[in-house]
């Protein structure tokens, strides 16, 4: 039997690999520690939520008091870290907070394993699941690889490329075991509707405009989260201690183009004419300091643990949007209250 410990489990990425792991590893204790955040939500675990294998608990992964005696009462063979704050345009509006969660809550998770596992780090892994942002921004052609080197451009990636680092210096300086993996962009179920999809989503089902930032020509690589997630069990299960994965979709797509396909599977979806969704789209201001493309080179997992993306991408957009649809009140849910604000506040409207 093994104790895992998810942080972050109710966020997007989160919430398929506690699924995963629930329904795959019987024999597991599954532990999910969130702090419930605006991006939290424990309606993303309600199918699963009573399983036998299953414990959530409430915590800030900034309280490192909280985190020692979490820790010493459940005694983690493996800690798969995920909670962030994860939107690049909130870390432009408060860099601090991403400073807070992203560096000092990963240093105190860090502390907090090592604390418990010193002695007896044998069977014991710490896996920091980050992100392809890290490596900064591509020119029109090259991919990053494990080996590029780190140039982050984001009050996000910077945040995100510290804890990275941070992570590889715990194994340098305590022989802390660790693995970690930097993953493009991902879409699928359960996404919060701040990221473009599910905005463009919620945006064309109420008829309202599709704000793309700048021309809309900035690039990135799609990867559907359930691949992700699989990934992320099979770097858990037969990665190498101290190495590092690239996960990515070979999948670059122009943001135009995806929102214009997006476009296209909506109006099928909701029965309008052709074009109707499209007319939505208006440009606005870009992003401060936007990347313009990101690819991931993902050969070194395929070729070590054998991983490739499963879903072809216009299949697997399709069943995003099928889910969203049918999904209202979770959607409806998530974009009262607070959300509101955020979105007035962040498009001036
Ligand atoms: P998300 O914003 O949807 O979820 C983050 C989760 O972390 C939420 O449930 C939130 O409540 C929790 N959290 C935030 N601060 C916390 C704190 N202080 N203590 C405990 N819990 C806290 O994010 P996501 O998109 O699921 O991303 C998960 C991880 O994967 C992040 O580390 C992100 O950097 C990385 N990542 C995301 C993508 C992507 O496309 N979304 C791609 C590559 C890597
Ligand atoms: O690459 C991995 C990263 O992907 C993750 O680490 C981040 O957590 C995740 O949020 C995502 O970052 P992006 O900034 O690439 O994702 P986002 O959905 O915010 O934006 C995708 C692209 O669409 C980006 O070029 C900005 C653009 N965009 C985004 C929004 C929200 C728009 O044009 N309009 C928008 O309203």
């Amino acid at each position: 039997m093994k104790k895992v410990l998810i942080t972050g489990g109710a966020g997007f990425i989160g919430n398929h690999v506690v699924r995963l792991f629930i329904k795959k590893y019987p024999d597991y204790q599954v532990y999910n520690l969130d702090a419930l955040t605006y991006a939290g939500n424990l309606e993303n675990l309600k199918d699963v939520e009573q399983s036998e294998n299953y414990h959530f608990l409430k915590g800030d992964i900034n309280d490192s008091l909280y985190l020692d005696e979490f820790f010493s009462k459940h005694q983690f063979d493996g800690v798969i870290h995920l909670a962030a704050e994860s939107h690049v345009d909130r870390s432009i509006s408060d860099p601090l907070a991403f400073v807070k969660t992203n560096v000092f809550g990963t240093v105190n998770l860090l502390n907090a394993a090592l604390k418990i596992w010193k002695g007896n780090l044998e069977d014991k892994l710490f896996y920091h699941v980050s992100t392809d942002e890290v490596y900064g921004s591509l020119g029109e052609t090259g991919y990053f690889l494990e080996t590029t080197s780190y140039d982050p451009q984001s009050p996000y990636s910077a945040s995100k490329a510290s804890s990275d680092h941070f992570v590889r210096a715990y194994q340098n300086t305590y022989k802390l075991p660790i693995v970690v993996s930097n993953c493009s962009n991902n879409y699928g179920p359960y996404q919060f509707p701040e990221k473009l999809l599910p905005l463009c989503i919620n945006n064309i089902k109420h008829n309202k405009s599709l704000p793309i930032y700048g021309k809309g020509e900035n690039i990135r690589d799609w990867l559907f989260v359930e691949d992700h997630a699989r990934a992320i069990d099979q770097i858990f299960h037969q990665g190498k201690v101290g190495e590092t994965y690239n996960i990515g979709g070979f999948n670059e797509w122009k943001n135009i183009d995806i929102v214009k396909l997006l476009c296209s599977i909506m109006d099928r979806k909701l029965g309008r004419e052709t074009g109707t969704s499209e007319k939505l789209i208006t440009y606005v201001t870009d992003r401060a300091g936007h990347d313009m493309r990101y690819a991931i080179d993902a050969s070194k997992i395929k070729a070590e643990l054998g991983w490739e993306p499963s879903l072809q991408f216009e299949e697997g957009l399709e069943k995003t949007v099928d889910w969203y649809l049918q999904n209202e009140d979770w959607l409806n849910n998530v974009t009262s209250g607070n959300y509101q604000d955020y979105y007035s506040e962040q498009y001036q409207n």
